[in-house]
Formats: structure tokens, sequence, C-alpha cells
């Protein structure tokens, strides 16, 4: 046997013993497993088990889902959140009851409003037989390790990589059972932290456990969150002249130019009207997001300005580097008000 038939063959093996005893399992009624499905994308087992067997109960056909109301679907769900899976689900249905018949390959089911590649996969093999890996948090953890692949699982790359690893090692004929072992194997043996290696029934060709990179495995890509800034900038024109500073060491920009910008303070009195030229113009920067707001002010009286600004000929303000969203602004404004 290939290693890779010897990993699929335990695990099989592991399921018949220890597969969790599921209320859809052993079901072949492609409408229940759906729904089971969309209730398990973001719910824990124990909870989805009580809202399947209501929702089934209320809603025991693919037409009787599509001709309730979205009302009383959303009544069904209360309590689960993300109702956006129900609103869904139910658009889904009438789908389904339009096309006459439950789709019943991978691209069929892909189709349908809110089905991505994993439950798409799922629901082709748990109800069809279709040999296509379902892989979920759980199968990303025990490949990574049993592999040893410190490739990110949260990349594009890193789950194609993944899912191609899993679709070697589906059998022909069992998709179904080696899927849902891959997961309950994830969910309660090969667990995020203490994994039952002691009793593992792969322990001797898993590769974190060889090397010691059970507890490093898998690796996630650490995602830099955007950061949002609202910026308002006052276009100050006087004489001829416009007020301009450099930016500063120790943010964006540094060394660039820019008219009187304040964020998050009050915009400054400068004894004249502040006209609003344009508002939330977006700028996206890699880690941020940034909202600007343009004002000109032209004052009678030459104002006095923070320490770090000085007059510059407006003809000349072209000739000093500024930020590209600050060039939107003075273009906005040496063309649209002089
Ligand atoms: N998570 C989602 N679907 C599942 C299934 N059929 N078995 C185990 N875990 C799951």
């Amino acid at each position: 046997m290939s290693e890779q038939s010897t990993f699929t063959a335990s695990l099989l093996k592991w399921f018949v013993t220890h597969g969790r005893e599921l209320p859809w399992r052993g079901i072949d009624d492609p409408y229940g497993i759906w729904v089971s499905e969309i209730i398990l994308q973001q719910t824990r087992i124990e909870q989805g088990r009580d809202y399947w067997h209501r929702f089934m109960e209320r809603f025991p056909t693919v037409e009787a889902l599509a001709a309730a109301s979205e009302d009383e679907v959303l009544r069904q769900w209360q309590g689960l959140g993300y109702y956006s899976r129900a609103r869904n689900m139910h658009a889904a249905a009438r789908q389904i009851v339009d096309q006459g018949a439950f789709p019943s390959t991978f691209d069929g089911l892909r189709a349908l409003k809110g089905v991505g590649d994993y439950t798409a996969a799922a629901v082709a093999s748990m109800a069809f037989g279709v040999p296509v890996a379902a892989v979920d948090g759980n199968v990303y953890r025990v490949l990574a390790r049993h592999y040893g692949i410190d490739q990110p699982i949260n990349t594009t790359a890193g789950k194609r990589t993944f899912w191609l690893m899993a679709q070697e090692l589906v059998p022909e004929r069992e998709a179904s059972a080696f899927n849902q072992a891959m997961m309950d194997f994830g969910a309660i043996w090969c667990t995020p932290r203490s994994p039952r290696c002691i009793d593992c029934p792969v322990a001797e060709t898993c590769v974190a456990l060889r090397t010691g990179r059970v507890a490093q495995l898998p690796v996630k890509e650490k995602k830099v969150k955007v950061q949002q800034r609202r910026f308002s900038y006052v276009y100050i024109r006087h004489g001829g002249m416009v007020a301009l500073r450099r930016r500063p060491a120790g943010d964006i920009w540094q060394g660039l130019w820019e008219p009187l910008m304040v964020e998050a303070a009050p915009l400054p009195d400068l004894g004249c009207p502040l006209t609003l030229v344009a508002s939330g113009v977006k700028h996206v920067l890699t880690h941020r997001v940034l909202y600007a707001d343009f004002y000109l002010a032209e004052p009678d009286v030459r104002p006095a300005l923070p320490p770090d600004y000085c007059w510059i000929a407006e003809d000349e303000v072209i000739n000093y580097a500024r930020p590209r969203l600050v060039v939107k602004l003075t273009d906005l404004l040496s063309t649209a008000s002089r």
C-alpha cells in the first residue's frame, strides 16, 4: 500500500470506532445534508444539532423551504446568528425548485447561493458519493501536521496546496466517510491544543510528531489589520500663496509636502468660511485606508500658521513633492477655483 492509502485506510478505520454520531449521518437526503452543512458553517455541533432537528421538522423538504416566507425562515433561524446563511439558503431552495432537481455535482452545488467550495464538496461527497475533498479548518490542521507543511493555510496558494493534497487522499468509493473522518479526527483527536498523539492511528507517519512541530502547525499568516484614518486638509490661499508644511518623521509620507491637515481634531478658525470641496475621498495604502475631506479657505487677512507651515507661491506648488492624495487636492483646487 502506498503511504497515501495507508493514511486513508487508517483514518477510515479510526472513523468506524470513533466517528461522532450525528443526526444527518447515515441519511442520504441531500437536502438534510445541505441544511446541516449550512448550519455548521458558523455554529458548533452541539447547538447545531437541535436547530437542525427543528428546521427539518418545520421545513422537511426543499419544496417546503422554498414555499415558506423569508420571515418564517428567519424565525426558525433565530438565535443562530449570521442570518445571511438563512436568507441565502431560502433563495437557494427556490433556485433548486426552479431547476426541478437537487444538483448532484460539485459545480451544480457550487452555483447555489451561499454555497462555497467547502460546502459544495461536502454535500457532493456525502449525498452523492462524488470523490471530492471537503477541506475545513480541521482538515487543514490534520494535513499540515501529518505531512509537516508550513505553508500558511489562510492564503490562496496555501489553500490550493492543501486542497490538492486532500484530493490525492480521497478514496474513489468512500469520499463521504473519508471527508467526515478527517473532520472528526481533527475535531476530537488532532485538536489545536493537547492533541492525542499518544494513541494517534497515524502517529508513525506524522512528520510534525517526528520533528517536534505539532504545536507549531498549522501556520497562519498574520493578517495586518487595515487601519482607517480620516484626514481633513485645508488649502489656505492668500495673496497668490498657499500654506504648506513638510511632513515630519514618525508617520506616513515623511518629508513630503501638504497643506494644513488635521486628523481627529476640530477644523482651525482662520477668520473666514471653509468651503468643502470634496468629502470622503478614499485613498488606499498597503495597510491603511484613508478618507480625506478637502476644504478651501481664502482669508482676506493672512492668518497665523502653526509653526511648521510656510507660505509658498501657488504656481510653485507643483515643484514640491506631495503624496498622491495631496496632488489630487491641489489639482482639484488649482484648476477648479482659480
Ligand atoms: N462539520 C461540518 N460538517 C461536518 C460533518 N458532516 N461531520 C463532522 N464535522 C462537520
